[in-house]
């Protein structure tokens, strides 16, 4: 988890947000091992801009990765993921492990479940 988070952390100096001047970091880790990473990228148009969580998520489906088995979420301040991105994690990854960090390298654990309780679900 050490490298997932690092990952993280890393991807946040890519973060295109000129508008904000919020950076945030995501990196997701597959189920062959292999670490996927995405920075938020903002647009003019604010309503565009596409958080760090989803494009790590995207990105990772792009290279052809179905499953996940954790995800790693860096901001100065440890923010938490939005509520749009906690309903694409649940979508995309399941019930996994998710790693908030900080600055100072502080750590909290949690899951996507216990992120989005009762999660919207197109079948039951
Ligand atoms: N942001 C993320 O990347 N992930 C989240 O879960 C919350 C918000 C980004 C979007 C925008 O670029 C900036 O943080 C401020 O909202």
């Amino acid at each position: 988890m050490k490298k997932l988070i690092k990952e993280a952390r890393l991807v946040q100096n890519n973060s295109y947000a000129p508008y904000s001047i919020y950076r945030v970091g995501a990196a997701v880790l597959t189920d062959e091992d292999k670490i996927i990473s995405g920075c938020n990228v903002e647009s003019s148009s604010y309503g565009l801009t596409c958080c760090a969580e989803r494009v790590a998520i995207y990105s990772a489906i792009a290279q052809g990765h179905t499953k996940f088995k954790a995800l790693a979420l860096y901001t100065e301040n440890g923010g938490s993921p939005c509520g749009a991105c906690r309903q694409v994690i649940w979508d995309l990854c399941g019930d996994i492990p998710i790693y908030i960090t900080d600055k100072n390298g502080t750590v909290e654990k949690t899951t996507s479940k216990d992120l989005l309780p009762n999660a919207f679900e197109l079948e039951k």
